[in-house]
Formats: structure tokens, C-alpha cells, sequence
């Protein structure tokens, strides 16, 4: 079939099974046009609780999915390719977690939603990267944290809220990649670009950003800055978003150290037109889970949701 033709059998199906097609910024390019909503973590959780569609279509990766389904346990939850992953979740085994729980028995959990259900299950509560600063400040000075999976993310907010949360050594493998020695260069090359960055990006990379937020924040921030030149540091779907809603402003992916299209989501681009054409046609794949999973899981959700 030909884009158009997957396209047009997409839109009829949505039509046919009352569908919402939900996506986030790190889709390839034809994803994000089809979808009915394009956001960030949050948002995507935030309009997965409020939808009165039938079937929700996510296109994501598998925590995000899972998440809607948590939010959502008797609708059905699509998702294109169910080996789309994390590395963030992926490092992040439940078994490993909970020992890490009970290790630090006077500890609360605060869980970045790139995780499992399962480690959902055991934190108290979750945060994304744009509502983890919000979140973490609502909590009691004296009360120790356990920031998890994302060690850059947790220094972040370490940084900008003076807590020392004791971090899980995770981190993602599309910001850790970004090169430092790169980023100077393009910024002799371009003195007029402006450094954005997503938090889950290391330290040093950070240090030199004029801006740091979740993806949804870096796009309201190039639509509404005066500068016209930006260096992107996250996953370069994004910049289809920035172009769209911009116009004669430029945007130069942050490189890699190495000569790689590593800053490319691998998991999030198992997502394929053709494969949410496919899962929308048979209503497979589709996220299961156990009754008493979803249960355990949303508490924590719906704590991050009352909270932010
Ligand atoms: P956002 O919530 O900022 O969209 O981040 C999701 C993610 O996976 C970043 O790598
Ligand atoms: Fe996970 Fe990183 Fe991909 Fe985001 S970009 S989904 S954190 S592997």
C-alpha cells in the first residue's frame, strides 16, 4: 500500500471502531500528522484518563501505553509494536527495584513514568519530566526520596530543589549519547543558537543549555522565544512539531559522540504506519494485564495526577 492508501485506511478504521490515535513527539513524521493528540508524557496520561473514545490507539512506547491502560482497564489499548521499549524501564527489573525499596525502608518512592507497571506497582508515587520538580517540592524537607529510574533526571531535580534524593543508576540510552565536544563545536559554527535540552540528558550537556524541560516544554519554548536558531538536545522527532508551528526558525540536531543516528528513539521508531494500520485492522496487539496489577498501579498514577 502506498502512505496515502495506509492513511486513508487508518482514518476509516478510527472512524469505524470510535478510536482516538494518540501519539507521542518521538513518532516518525506520518504518525504524528494521523494522530488526534501529539504531547508529552503527561499530556498523552492526562488526555488517555479524559477520552470517551472506545478503543485507545497509542503511539508510544510500551510504558506509555501501559499507563493508558492503568488509566483506562476496560478499554481496549493498542499499541503498534509491543516490543517497542525503554531503556529506562528495561533497566529497571521489579525484582531489583523492590530490593532497592527495602533496602531504604524509610525512604518514598518517587518513580519517573518510564517504567514497568510492575515497578509502578511498588512506588508511591509517579512523576514525568515536566511535573517531577512540582512534585518533589510538595514533599516534606525531612522526608527522604528514592528518585528511580533516571539518574540525570533525579540530578536535575536534585539541582533545582536542593534535595539529596538517593538516585537508581538509570539513564536513557538517546540522551546519554549526546557529545559535549560536538555541542562546542556547533556553537562556534552557530553563536546564534540557543542550547534546549531534555532533562534526561547528562550534567555537562545541561550545563551549557539556556533551557531545560520535558518535550512538550521545548516546544512551547521555541514557539515562543524571539531567537531563531535552536540546538535540539532530544530525540530529533520532535523538531516535525517545532517546524510545523514555527516558521523561518532553524533547528540543528545536538550530535552523538559517535557517527550514528543514536539520537533516534529505536523503540519509539518500531512504531511503524504500517503496524498501526495492522494493530487498528486485527485490534492486536493489545496491552493486557492482571486486574490486580491495574489496580496497584493507578494509585501511584493518580497520586502524580492529584499532584500536578
Ligand atoms: P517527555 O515526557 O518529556 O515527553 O519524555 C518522554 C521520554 O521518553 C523522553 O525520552
Ligand atoms: Fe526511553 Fe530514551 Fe526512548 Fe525516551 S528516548 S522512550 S527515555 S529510550
Amino acid at each position: 500500500m502506498t502512505l496515502q492508501e495506509y492513511e486513508n485506511e487508518i482514518l476509516k478504521l478510527k472512524k469505524e471502531r470510535n478510536a482516538i490515535i494518540l501519539a507521542h513527539y518521538y513518532q516518525e513524521s506520518p504518525i504524528q500528522d494521523l494522530a488526534d493528540f501529539v504531547g508529552d508524557s503527561l499530556e498523552l496520561s492526562r488526555k488517555a484518563a479524559s477520552t470517551t473514545a472506545d478503543v485507545i490507539v497509542f503511539c508510544g512506547v510500551h510504558f506509555m501505553a501501559e499507563t493508558a491502560k492503568i488509566l483506562n482497564p476496560h478499554k481496549p489499548v493498542l499499541l503498534p509494536d509491543l516490543l517497542a521499549g525503554c531503556s529506562l524501564s528495561d533497566g529497571t527489573p521489579p525484582a531489583q527495584f523492590k530490593k532497592f525499596r527495602e533496602e531504604h525502608p524509610d525512604h518514598l518512592a518517587i518513580t519517573y513514568i518510564n517504567c514497568s507497571a510492575e515497578v509502578k506497582a511498588l512506588s508511591d508515587i509517579i512523576c514525568t519530566s515536566s511535573n517531577a520538580e512540582k512534585i518533589v517540592s510538595q514533599i516534606p524537607k525531612d522526608q527522604k526520596i528514592l528518585f528511580s529510574p533516571d539518574k540525570n533526571l533525579g540530578a536535575f531535580i536534585n539541582k533545582k530543589t536542593g534535595r539529596n534524593m538517593t538516585l537508581w543508576n538509570g539513564s536513557c540510552i538517546v540522551h546519554e549519547t549526546f557529545s559535549e565536544r560536538k555541542l562546542i563545536g556547533l556553537q562556534l559554527e552557530h553563536p546564534d543558537a540557543e542550547l534546549i535540552a531534555h532533562p534526561e540528558c547528562e550534567d555537562h550537556i545541561l550545563a551549557r543549555a539556556e533551557f531545560i524541560g520535558s518535550t512538550s516544554m521545548l516546544l512551547k519554548y521555541v514557539q515562543t522565544s524571539p531567537k531563531q536558531k535552536f540546538i535540539v538536545g532530544t530525540e530529533y522527532g520532535i523538531v516535525h512539531q517545532m517546524e510545523k508551528s514555527t516558521t523561518g526558525k532553524t533547528f540543528l540536531p545536538l550530535p552523538p559522540e559517535a557517527n550514528c543516528a543514536c539520537n533516534e528513539c529505536p523503540h519509539m521508531k518500531r512504531n511503524t504506519l504500517e503496524k498501526l494500520y495492522l494493530c487498528m485492522k486485527n485490534m492486536h496487539p493489545q496491552i493486557e494485564m492482571s486486574a490486580e496489577l491495574l489496580e496497584r498501579a493507578r494509585k501511584p498514577i493518580d497520586r502524580m495526577l492529584a499532584m500536578s
